[in-house]
């Protein structure tokens, strides 16, 4: 049993700020649980707090079930993994992996064994015997991994250990990661400000902003049904698209509005929204569900073309509604999407996973869930 407990775990440093604020969060044991957010939401203090490198100035935090608040770090059998991969530059990948057990005293065979399992698991067999200094990145980063493989912790805690990675490697590693995670079984703490990191590898996504924890969930519900704005435009690129409007509410039927912007909402959504008619909203749906062409239950939306980013897979409308107070927009369309700078096009709007927000809070106002709707 290896679970992980967050009780009011609190972090305020000694210039009197707080890293952390009142952090709840159970880890179940063998989970890959990732921490998102922006830099210096504290992401890194919750992490070190967990390994026992930060102290907690207030609140509970158990492993396994034991308050392992006075418990020292090397007594915690966690793994921490940094982002610099702090290898000994004069040691082999050998001696690298070895040198915590060696410290803890560990026979030379059983260190011997555990080396030759996680270089295997990991492919640096071949590369045993070099210096860091001869490895690539991605090798380096596996070296790091290992070492803290073969100290068998009950987690391991990554600290964004792929962000000095290229691209193409870190896209790899990725996989990399969530393939040791089911061989190894084992609960993962993976820190990351990458989005596709994030929504791709873990059981669950804790999205932190100014030490808090504002929303925990599995990536797909949190995408789908963000708490507020923050987290409605930090999941993807291109964001949700967030449009200040109104709510009306005449004759039964609801409808958002807003300078170039006329949408009813569906059905589905009506009683939960009513509670707001006539209150000032923000209107916020996905550049995923605005669509080229029309369909039953779709809205029609003009949009100036501003811009058009072809990616090959994709075209991304960047685009202007209304003139008097123009929104810029975003529009995930089909790589065969062409129009001039300048042209009005009319896009197509699904509304059914549309969300209002509040303007002053930046809350999401309650709606039944809708998950991700089929195009
Ligand atoms: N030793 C310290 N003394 C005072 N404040 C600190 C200390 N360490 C971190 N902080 C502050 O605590 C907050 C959280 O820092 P933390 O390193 O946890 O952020 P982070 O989310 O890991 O950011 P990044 O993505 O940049 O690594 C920041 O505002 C930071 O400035
Ligand atoms: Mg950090």
């Amino acid at each position: 049993m290896s679970s992980i407990e967050l009780d009011h775990v609190s972090k305020l440093y000694a210039n009197g700020a707080y890293g952390v604020r009142d952090v709840d969060l159970r880890i179940e044991d063998g989970e890959f649980v990732i921490f998102l957010g922006p830099s210096g939401c504290g992401k890194s203090t919750t992490l070190r707090m967990i390994a026992g490198l930060e102290s907690i100035s207030s609140g509970d935090l158990r492993i396994g079930g034991h308050s392992v608040n006075n418990v020292a770090p090397r007594d915690r059998n966690v793994a921490v993994v940094f982002q610099s991969y702090a290898l000994y530059p004069h040691m082999s990948v050998r001696q690298n992996m070895g040198f915590g057990l060696k410290m803890r005293g560990v026979t030379a065979g059983v260190i011997d064994d555990k080396i030759k399992a996680a270089a295997s698991l990991l492919g640096l067999t071949p590369y045993l015997d070099r210096k860091p200094a001869a490895l690539s990145g991605g090798q380096r980063q596996r070296v790091a991994l290992g070492r803290a493989i073969v100290r068998d912790p009950v987690a391991f805690l990554l600290d964004e250990p792929l962000s000095n990675l290229d691209a193409q490697l870190r896209a790899e590693m990725r996989l990399e990661l969530v393939k040791l995670h089911r061989r190894l079984n084992r609960t993962i703490v993976h820190v990351t400000h990458d989005q596709v990191e994030a929504m791709t590898m873990g059981d669950r996504i804790c999205i932190m902003r100014d030490g808090r924890m504002i929303q925990i969930g599995k990536p797909l519900e949190v995408y789908a049904d963000p708490v507020d704005t923050f987290v409605a435009r930090f999941l993807a690129t291109p964001p949700m698209n967030l449009i200040p409007a109104r709510l009306h509410g005449e004759g039964g039927a609801l409808t958002v509005t807003a300078d170039g912007l006329a949408i009813t909402v569906p059905d589905q959504h009506r009683a939960a929204y009513a509670p707001a008619a006539g209150r000032e909203v923000i209107f916020g749906i996905r550049p995923e569900d605005l669509h080229e062409t029309d369909a039953p239950g779709r809205e029609r939306l003009d949009v100036t073309v501003v811009a058009i980013e072809a990616l090959g897979v994709e075209n991304i409308l960047i685009g202007q509604i209304g003139r008097e107070k123009p929104v810029e927009i975003a529009a995930r369309l089909s790589r065969h999407f062409t129009a001039p700078l300048g042209a009005v096009v009319p896009l197509y709007v699904d509304a059914r996973p549309m969300h209002l927000f509040d303007p002053e809070t930046t809350r999401a106002l309650p709606r039944p869930s809708v998950g991700l709707v089929k195009a």
